[in-house]
């Protein structure tokens, strides 16, 4: 936890990561997680306990091995994912945020997570598992009680809950680029833009160059191409280890 404080100029900046390290250890923010940050950040058990309650990502009830978030706003729900809610619903015999019998998975419904263009998903410890049915739904859940391989449609095999909750307190596990980070759906409309010869008003490098041809006369340009660069390698899934 320290070790956490230590990396901000601020230490209270260090909050959100240590209550991640808390539930990565003990499954869920615990009274003693927050008395142990209000003592090492100096400030409130009700500061401490304030964030912890405003996040949904902090849970204050034991989370299962596997956390499946469902997305049912909007695009999802339309989609699909009303209907994926269901089902598991049905299949795990458990409510919205409730934990199976065996302790093995936590449904919730979730909000948008950016990833509409493969809607609907399904968030399994925070990874994607892009268009999904109930079907897919159901065999993924199974295969997780089951202890076999899940791997996310883009990222990496799914590990715990508390796994990630330790990669999200900031000790990476050196799986952030296994799989393509970034798939065709997102890049349709930088494909659309370069067809088209279209450009952002600004923008350092035109969309129909390659990165490589392109010379970014810009801070901002030469950040731009990195991106697009990075982008693209990762939609090849060859993105540089
Ligand atoms: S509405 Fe589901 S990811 Fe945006």
């Amino acid at each position: 936890m320290q070790q956490i404080a230590d990396r901000y100029p601020q230490s209270r900046s260090a909050l959100l990561p240590m209550l991640h390290l808390v539930q990565s250890v003990q499954g869920k923010v615990t009274p003693e997680g927050i008395e142990l940050c209000s003592e090492l950040l100096d400030i409130s058990a009700a500061e401490v306990s304030g964030v912890a309650t405003f996040y949904t990502m902090y849970k204050r009830r034991p989370v299962g091995d596997y956390h499946v978030g469902v997305c049912t706003n909007t695009l999802c729900a339309v989609m699909g994912g009303d209907l994926i809610f269901d089902r598991l619903k049905d299949h795990l015999d458990v409510g919205n945020d409730e934990t199976t019998a065996d302790g093995k998975i936590t449904l919730e419904h979730v909000e948008c997570n950016a990833a509409c263009d493969y809607a609907p998903v399904m968030m399994v410890n925070w990874e994607f598992m892009d268009n999904q049915t109930p079907e897919s739904a159901v065999e993924a859940v199974d295969k997780l009680r089951n202890g076999d391989d899940v791997h996310s449609t883009r990222g990496p095999r799914i590990c715990t809950w508390r796994e990630a909750e330790r990669v999200l307190a900031g000790f990476p596990d050196d799986l952030a680029d296994e799989g393509p980070a970034a798939g065709p759906a997102s890049l349709a409309g930088l494909e659309i833009a370069r067809e088209n010869d279209w450009a952002a008003p600004g923008a350092g490098a035109r969309p129909t160059e390659r990165p490589e041809q392109a010379t970014a006369s810009t801070a901002e340009g030469a950040v731009e191409q990195a991106d697009t660069r990075r982008a693209e390698a990762e939609t090849k899934g060859d993105v540089d280890k």
